[in-house]
């Protein structure tokens, strides 16, 4: 596409928008990671993660995207021919299942209707029947960006705790960590995956694994081979704020930057907006008459909202007429429902005014692509965030299921 006008629109639901902020922050020489002056950047940058991740344990940074992360976790807890309990939730949670299988691990995955949550019961009941423990992980993804639908991680720790089973309890939060209410320690995860590209406001290329006692106490035993990965290298060199290797140093400026930012606006400010802006968002969807792909508002996201066109119209079509009109990227739809919906993303750096800018874009693009819809869409999302604040407010905990 030739050059346009004014700043592309870029909605999808990660990478999202890079402030200012960070951007300047990374518009430094790349200094000697080995030298005087890395070391208080490397410590900023994990002690400010552990805040993000509301954990007192480790946190390792990669120069990886989150599927890196995603192996990283595998890897550093589990031996060749162990059992992992998966859950579909979408299309995320697919992939991971078939990046555990590639590894050589034995993956179970429970079937979804990519239009819910993880389900709580069918993990407890399925560990309550491994009369052998022979499952050593549950995986979860805590917000399925292919779907908009988030899982009560809590209910899942309750789950495997009602089966008395000693599974370790790993969690995806690359489109929810900071955009959704996250708690490490407190809702007993043992290693959380995350990405730089959604929440954190950084761009792709940072991948990142929380990592509780038990699952270093698993790493001493586990024998998938691995190198790259491993925690211990990593463990070892961040203890005094370095790396074992090269690490990806600007994107580090990067994201000491975007750390002092989400700290200054407070991490239950940031949830209180994403719940608002989500809200608002869903408001719009309904106005025009469209349905949403998640289908229980207790596991709505705050970070996307996948809208589901009328049978027989193809959501791509859409998306590419919203792109060439009015220059603004959305999500497509993933796998089983690719071509069904469009996913808004309304997370990381954003506020109500660009929400607004980027559902005048759908709306506008829903006549000429032929979708039947009601106008008011804008509207109702207008009303809705010129409203209450104390509603805003009281949203602000929708994104942390009990
Ligand atoms: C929930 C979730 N998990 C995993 C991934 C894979 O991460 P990456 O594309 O950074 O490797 C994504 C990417 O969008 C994601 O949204």
């Amino acid at each position: 596409m030739g050059l346009r006008s004014g700043r592309h629109f870029l909605q999808i639901p990660g990478p999202t928008n890079v402030p200012d902020r960070v951007l300047r922050a990374m518009d430094l020489p790349t200094i000697d990671h080995r030298g005087p002056d890395f070391a208080a950047l490397g410590r900023e940058c994990l002690d400010g993660m552990k805040r993000v991740f509301r954990t007192a344990g480790d946190v390792v940074i990669y120069p990886a995207s989150g599927t890196g992360a995603w192996e990283a976790a595998l890897v550093n807890t589990l031996s060749p021919g162990d059992r992992v309990l998966m859950y579909e939730t979408g299309q995320f949670a697919t992939l991971w299942s078939q990046l555990a299988r590639r590894l050589g691990l034995a993956v179970e995955l429970i079937e979804g209707d990519w239009r819910h949550g993880a389900d709580a019961a069918a993990i407890g009941a399925r560990l309550a029947a491994d009369g052998d423990r022979a499952i050593k992980a549950v995986c979860v993804v805590h917000n399925e960006t292919s779907t908009g639908a988030t899982s009560r991680i809590p209910l899942v720790r309750k789950a495997i705790d009602a089966a008395g089973h000693p599974a370790l309890f790993m969690v995806d939060t690359i489109s929810s960590l900071a955009s959704i209410d996250y708690r490490h320690d407190e809702w007993g995860v043992d290693v959380t995956v995350a990405g730089s590209q959604k929440g954190l406001m950084l761009p792709p290329g940072l991948g990142f694994n929380a990592i509780s006692e038990r699952a270093k106490a698993a790493a001493q035993g586990a024998r998938l081979p691995r190198s790259y990965w491993d925690w211990q290298d990593m463990l070892r060199a961040n203890a005094t704020g370095y790396f074992p290797y090269t690490p990806a140093t600007n994107l580090l400026y990067g994201l000491q930057e975007a750390i002092r930012m989400l700290l200054e606006e407070g991490l239950e400010a940031v949830f209180a907006r994403h719940a608002r802006l989500a809200e608002a968002t869903r408001r719009a969807v309904r106005a025009w008459g469209l349905e949403i792909l998640c289908v229980d508002p207790r596991e709505y996201s705050n970070s996307l909202t996948a809208v589901l066109l009328p049978p027989g119209h193809d959501a791509d079509a859409l998306r590419k007429l919203v792109l060439e009109r009015f220059n603004m990227s959305l999500g497509n739809g993933l796998g089983k429902v690719q071509g069904k919906v469009f996913r808004i993303g309304h997370l990381g750096d954003f506020n109500e005014l660009m929400l607004a800018g980027a559902l005048a874009g759908i709306e506008m693009g829903l006549g000429p692509a032929g979708v039947p819809h009601a106008k008011g869409g804008v509207q109702a999302a207008l009303d809705y965030l010129a409203g209450d604040e104390a509603e805003a407010r009281r949203l602000g905990g929708a994104g942390s299921p009990g």
